[in-house]
């Protein structure tokens, strides 16, 4: 039984301002879905990756991947996504092959994660834990609030948060089940998880893991590209 990534790349990036859809901009002069679908295939496990295209844009996507000479070890396949990442996420499970048994779901906007991580969070499911996600200490304290009059209603104690990064990695079956069920806003998929009732484990987090969100994120990605470089 095999081992695959479903990369969500069918977003906009209405964070990072106007331009191509945020998958297909330019990182060290390759796109950041390109780094993204090479850091999947660098772990060993991985021999399928499904890439979630912006709606209108698979066949763009699929010639851009041809374009790049990905790794032919890997069976990439690209299907068009839907309006939100939950929804892409979905349309992308329902690509992969019968004979996958677990599923990483990563964000193409985290173009940069380090093999160690991803082969972490392989292993931890591999192990048996049915729902795996890579974690990192805040550095911030974070404080809830009423979204209308800006009052503080509290502060969770910061040693017991954990910001949570992609690849998230599942048993297919819980996975698949998630998304048949759950609803409601979720911003990840160990959220969707979580409802179930099924245990989701943490485990170490990369600093360059972080996910190119708004400009300045670009900015420290290309230092991050430059840096590997020398
Ligand atoms: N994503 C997706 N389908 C959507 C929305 C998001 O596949 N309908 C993907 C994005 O392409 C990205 C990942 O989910 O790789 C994480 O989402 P985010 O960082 O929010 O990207 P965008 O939604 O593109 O950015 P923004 O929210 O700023 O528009
Ligand atoms: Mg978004």
């Amino acid at each position: 039984l095999r081992t695959a990534a479903v990369i969500p790349a069918a977003g906009r990036g209405v964070r990072l301002g106007p331009g191509a859809p945020k998958a297909l901009r330019t990182l060290g002069g390759l796109p950041i879905l390109v780094h993204a679908v090479r850091a999947m295939a660098r772990a060993r496990a991985v021999s399928v990756i499904v890439v979630v295209a912006p709606p209108d844009g698979a066949a763009e996507v699929r010639a851009l991947l041809d374009a790049h000479g990905l790794p032919e070890t890997t069976d990439i396949k690209v299907v068009p996504g839907g309006p939100e990442r939950q929804d892409s996420v979905r349309l992308g499970l329902a690509a992969l092959p019968d004979d996958v048994d677990v599923v990483l779901v990563h964000d193409a906007a985290r173009p940069l994660v380090p093999v160690e991580t991803v082969e972490a969070v392989v292993d931890a499911v591999r192990g048996g834990a049915p729902a795996v996600v890579p974690g990192l200490p805040l550095a911030d304290t974070v404080k809830s609030v009423d979204p209308d009059t800006g009052a503080v209603t509290g502060t969770p104690k910061r040693s017991l948060l954990r910001a949570v990064q992609t690849p998230q990695g599942f048993d297919r079956a819980v996975l698949a089940k998630a998304h048949s069920s759950v609803s409601g806003e979720v911003t990840d998929d160990a959220g969707m998880v979580e409802q179930l009732g099924v245990p989701v484990l943490v485990v170490p987090g990369h600093e360059e893991a972080f996910k190119v969100t708004r400009p300045l994120d670009l900015v420290l990605a290309e230092a991050v590209l430059a840096r590997r470089r020398v």
